[in-house]
């Protein structure tokens, strides 16, 4: 199954989709990524992993998104892409590509949804005095960080935890969890 990741930063769990991807006996392989950001981290691990990795700038499309999104598409047609993955990529989609992509587009979100959807997971987690905080893959619908959840992965939260450190403990299970997740829905949906 072709699959390609958008990210926006430092594409950690771009990498670990990459590295797993590549294993030979792996349901998937990643084979674009796209960043809005041309000074995304991700783009040269990418393309130091072998993976196609170009830049798409948001910023000059100003409010235009379709316009933005219009490039994205053209670019993961033209990669022959089946399933698309977010990885921390910092752009709202539009209904179009939300539609475009329906059933075939995953996420990877720093909590355990339903709770704190949104950005600064971790601080709210934190201030809510929560025992337990973790990571989810979901499907993305029109609803930000509020589609169908395809798996999960827990984490403790420690008594000194801070939002940095939690993060980083949550980020690794997210390393674990997203490419488990992704194989296992690629299964699912392509080999019935
Ligand atoms: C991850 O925590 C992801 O869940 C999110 O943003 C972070 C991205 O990190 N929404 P990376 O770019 O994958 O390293």
């Amino acid at each position: 199954v072709r699959v390609a990741v958008l990210i926006s930063g430092a594409g950690s769990n771009m990498a670990a989709l990459i590295d797993a991807g590549q294993r030979p006996d792996a349901p998937y392989e990643v084979v674009l990524v796209v960043s809005n950001d041309p000074d995304a981290g991700g783009l040269a691990i990418a393309r130091a992993k072998g993976v196609a990795a170009v830049a798409i700038d948001h910023r000059p499309f100003g409010k235009d998104r379709a316009g933005h999104e219009a490039l994205v598409q053209a670019q993961l047609a033209a990669a022959e892409t089946q399933i698309v993955a977010l990885a921390g990529y910092m752009r709202l989609l539009t209904p179009w590509l939300v539609g475009r992509w329906a059933d075939r587009l995953v996420n990877i979100h720093p909590s355990l949804l339903p709770r704190y959807p949104g950005l600064d997971t971790h601080a709210r987690a934190l201030a809510a005095g929560d025992s337990v905080a973790g990571c989810t893959v979901h499907l993305v619908t029109e609803g930000v960080d509020e589609g169908p959840i395809l798996a999960q992965a827990q984490v403790s939260v420690l008594k000194d935890d801070t939002p940095t450190s939690l993060s980083q403990r949550v980020l690794a299970a997210e390393h674990a969890l997203y490419p488990e997740a992704l194989a296992r829905f690629c299964i699912d949906r392509f080999r019935p």
